[in-house]
């Protein structure tokens, strides 16, 4: 689940209150001038290296066997929600069965998709960017059968493709590949 992060803009509020980070920023410092002062390279280096909890934030593993067909999941992306959905048969022939050149943003089901039956986009509308509804059983889906951002009246279809209302483009396809059949690695 994401955590809800506040920050203040005063300087001092942001300064780690634990003495023991305090002494890492410290050390950190006198590494990085002892570097430059070597002329080595590598501590420098080491120091700007993600640490691994902001590299595990960079991708997100998805299980597809917890999802029915039907059915959606939210999952987050690099603060993002990401729209995970198990299309049915309907849903995949309604996206199939579109005269694309009628699109506000024109593209084939085909190039949205890696498997007919899974859709995966990024779930922020990009009118404004709030974050349909849709994802619910009982979710308002709007009148494309997709999602439906109700700030400003935008419809999506079922391949996240934008048909109605004020958002000028599709729903964000994310890069993501298959692990294996069950398995989606989103980043
Ligand atoms: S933000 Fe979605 S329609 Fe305006």
């Amino acid at each position: 689940m994401a955590t809800k992060k506040t920050s203040s803009s005063h300087p001092a509020a942001d300064a780690p209150k634990d003495p023991t980070k305090r002494d890492f920023l410290a050390m950190a410092s006198g590494a990085v001038a002892v570097a430059g002062a070597a002329g080595a390279a590598w501590p420098l280096l080491d120091s700007l290296r993600p640490a691994a909890d902001v590299l595990a934030l960079s991708t997100t593993e998805v299980d597809l066997s917890k999802i029915p067909v039907g059915q959606s999941l939210t999952v987050m992306w690099r603060g993002k929600p990401v729209f995970v959905k198990h299309r049915t048969e309907e849903e995949i022939a309604a996206a199939k069965d579109v005269n694309i050149s009628q699109l506000p943003d024109p593209e084939t089901d085909d190039v949205r998709v890696k498997k007919p039956e899974w859709l995966v986009t990024v779930g922020v509308c990009t009118h404004l960017g709030c974050v349909p509804t849709g994802q619910g059983m009982t979710d308002n889906k709007g009148e494309f059968n997709g999602w439906f951002c109700p700030c400003h009246g935008s419809a999506y279809d079922t391949s996240g493709r934008i048909r109605k209302g004020p958002a000028p483009k599709n729903l964000v396809v994310p890069p993501y590949a298959f692990l294996n059949d069950t398995t989606i690695k989103i980043g």
